[in-house]
């Protein structure tokens, strides 16, 4: 099998968020701050540190304050380095300096699918990943690396997989599996997107990191608009592993979908509590409050 380097990423972004309004009313829910840093710049680190380093970000519309994040920031710089502080002026440069970054826009956002579908003139034919821009893996859990080595070994495409309880699967793709002789890949031979409750095939969400073969452009193209009328991923992928594996990996660590806000919520605390400069003041604040949140 020809093994192709991975070095394309695709992070979907345009999105209308509308689980999170109105805070998503201006500014994309990708760019909502965690701690002290967008969402976003969480993802593009966690591909870079894969070696994922031409990322293209499909956008919509607000999509200034995504392009103005990932640029140059000269007047700031300016004043930064005038004061001397070079450690905020590192910070601020340190997002325009972490890849090659691109820009597709999705003009109408008819769902994850199309806005995959619009990447295809950039990523061209070679294997590509996509991470979804809201949806964030703990930097200590990593899963990406895993999914590129089971790419190289079994070619097609590989999903990451999460167990959740059975009450909570109708809100994710659900994947149908088997075993395969190496137990850490499991073969896909189903996919149902948001599955009614007791159709679930399995407790097995799809969660958003893809590796995946060009050919699902060709799936995309002719996908008719699914669940919510968008246009979905897992429908693509549904008929593309028919055609040509799909195997995927089960991600145990900590993933949290920024695009809901509980889950936001617990994001920030945990990653500020894991935070090198704010962690131990934050966790002893936490402690103090803990016997008073009611
Ligand atoms: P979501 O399923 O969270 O949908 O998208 P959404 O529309 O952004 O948010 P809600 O449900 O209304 O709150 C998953 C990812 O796919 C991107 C989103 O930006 C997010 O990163 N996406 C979704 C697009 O880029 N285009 C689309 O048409 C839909």
């Amino acid at each position: 099998m020809r093994s192709v380097n991975l070095t394309k990423v695709v992070i979907p972004a345009a999105g209308l968020g509308t689980r999170f309004l109105p805070a998503t009313k201006a500014m994309p829910k990708e760019m909502l701050p965690v701690v002290d840093r967008p969402a976003i710049q969480y993802v593009v680190e966690e591909a870079v540190s894969a070696g994922l380093t031409d990322v293209l970000m499909v956008t919509g519309r607000n999509k200034r304050p995504l392009e103005d994040h990932f640029d140059r920031a000269y007047e700031l710089e300016d004043v930064l380095r005038a004061k001397g502080d070079t450690d905020r002026l590192s910070s601020v440069r340190t997002s325009s300096a972490l890849a090659s970054i691109h820009y597709v826009r999705q003009g109408d956002p008819r769902g994850l699918g199309h806005a995959v579908l619009c990447a295809e003139l950039h990523v061209g034919r070679e294997p590509f990943a996509v991470l979804l821009g809201d949806d964030l893996i703990d930097a200590r859990d990593q899963v990406l690396p895993t999914m590129i080595d089971v790419q190289k070994r079994y070619g097609g495409s590989v999903l990451a997989l999460m167990e959740v309880p059975p009450e909570q699967i109708h809100l994710y793709g659900c994947a149908d599996v088997t075993a395969t002789a190496d137990p850490a890949v499991l073969r896909v031979t189903g996919l149902v997107e948001k599955p009614a409750p007791g159709a679930a095939p399995s407790n097995l969400a799809v969660i958003g990191r893809y590796v995946l073969a060009p050919e699902v452009f060709d799936e995309l193209r002719s996908t008719p608009p699914g669940k919510g009328g968008e246009i979905q991923l897992t429908d693509a992928l549904g008929t593309l592993l028919a055609k040509a594996p799909v195997h995927a990996v089960v991600f145990n660590g900590r993933r949290y979908d920024t695009g809901d806000r509980l889950t936001y919520l617990k994001a920030i605390v945990h990653l500020a509590g894991a935070h090198p400069e704010l962690g131990e003041p934050f966790r002893a604040w936490l402690r103090e409050q803990a016997p008073t949140l009611s």
